[in-house]
């Protein structure tokens, strides 16, 4: 990859001299979904996929942006002088909106920058391909300017500038997994203080499956801001009767003791998956420090259901990956992962197991919805970098 965009800078800009390439990774999130906007836990894994960044400065105020990935659109030209979103600057308002995040943090950029992109997450499958470009602009922020961040700070910066300037009000876990990822490791994060403790993931004959849905339901971001706003309503009408600072902070009993203070049947079963999945995310991680990869999986079957029907963020064509998922023997676990309406999902996998599942749960999806599903065998990599 790194060869492949140097050539192409070459090509665009003229020469590679001074040229560096950056990369950072998407990520798969194994258990703890729609919990981080929640004081709850997440336990995601940054993978070996990601996105590649040659990159170098300008003697001017000038960017320029160009991806492999949307070759049809050419470069795409702006200025350190014009760091406000607009719908003409497509993808380039995720890189913009870190540079921005870091100006408004004083940290100024002193001049422009010529960049060629090339990202190996399949395009909307819900691997966190727009969080990589944030972690990754980041990256190369402190890298040439010498600014002062550490790599949890480049995971706020992500969310804080996909907040406020892409409009998209997601939580932390897919910037923290990418700027923090560590080889066969996962991360048990803790979204209320940020504590976070790294997981060793070497599955003793299993592997973890990510199956792609192949499609991505529109409406995606206003949905899943509508649940955020439901949780946060949910929690405003508990905070009447409990003293709590997110649902994360609830037990399931305690929950149960005090929901007749929601006063909505819908904002009931929101609060109620934010705090059983946080539950389940605590005990999944114990599980897995047991070696116990049974209750593991029955713990992501567990968030599935609770995604689908308390949650409402599944789709059919995610249902019928799952329930064909479940259906073949030695499949340990499966659940949607993700922001959900469309994408992927995460299995884990008995190594014999694993060819078959592949067969049947892709014949199966072609059968009933008439599409085809992308397996990939997941390798758990490192977090951003520097390659030349
Ligand atoms: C998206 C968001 C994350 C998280 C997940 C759901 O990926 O970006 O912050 O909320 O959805 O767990």
């Amino acid at each position: 990859m790194k060869e492949v965009v140097l050539k192409k800078f070459e090509e665009l800009y003229g020469d590679t001299q001074g040229v560096n390439v950056y990369f950072a990774p998407g990520r798969v999130n194994l258990i703890g979904e729609h919990t981080d906007y929640n004081g709850g836990h997440v336990f995601p894994c940054a993978l070996t996929i990601g996105t590649y960044v040659a990159v170098r400065k300008r003697a001017d105020r000038k960017l320029n942006f160009y991806s492999m990935n949307f070759e049809n659109l050419g470069i795409t030209e702006s200025s350190l002088d014009d760091l406000t979103p607009s719908e003409e600057a497509g993808w380039t308002n995720y890189p913009k909106g870190v540079m921005w995040a870091f100006a408004g943090r004083g940290m100024v950029m002193d001049c422009g920058l010529d960049m060629v992109l090339n990202g190996n997450i399949p395009n909307g499958s819900g691997l966190s391909s727009s969080a990589s470009l944030e972690v990754v602009t980041g990256y190369i922020l402190k890298d040439l300017y010498g600014f002062d961040v550490t790599n949890v700070d480049l995971a706020k910066i992500g969310q804080y500038s996909e907040n406020n300037f892409n409009g998209m009000n997601c939580g932390i876990m897919d910037q923290f997994a990418s700027a923090m990822g560590k080889k066969d490791h996962a991360i048990f994060l803790d979204t209320a203080n940020l504590s976070y403790e790294y997981a060793p993931l070497v599955l003793d004959g299993a592997k973890i499956i990510v199956t792609n849905s192949n499609v991505k339901h529109s409406l995606v971001n206003s949905a899943y801001n509508e649940r955020r706003s439901e949780c946060e309503k949910a929690l405003n009408e508990l905070q009447i009767v409990l003293n709590i600072k997110g649902l994360g902070d609830l037990s399931e009993e305690e929950f149960e003791a005090n929901k007749d203070a929601i006063k909505d049947e819908v904002r009931v079963r929101r609060a109620k998956h934010a705090v059983y999945e946080n539950q389940r995310t605590i005990r999944a991680v114990e599980a897995l420090k047991n070696n116990d990869l049974k209750l593991f999986g029955e713990l992501m079957n567990a968030s599935h259901v609770s995604l689908r029907d308390d949650y409402e963020v599944s789709c059919e064509e995610i249902d019928v990956l799952v329930e064909e998922a479940w259906k073949v023997d030695g499949v340990i676990g499966s659940r949607i992962t993700g922001g959900g309406f469309g994408g992927c999902t995460v299995s884990i996998v008995r190594d014999e197991a694993v060819e078959t599942f592949k067969e049947r749960v892709g014949a199966a999806y072609l059968e009933r919805v008439g599409k085809t599903a992308d397996f990939y065998v997941v390798e758990i990599g490192d977090g951003p970098r520097r390659l030349v």
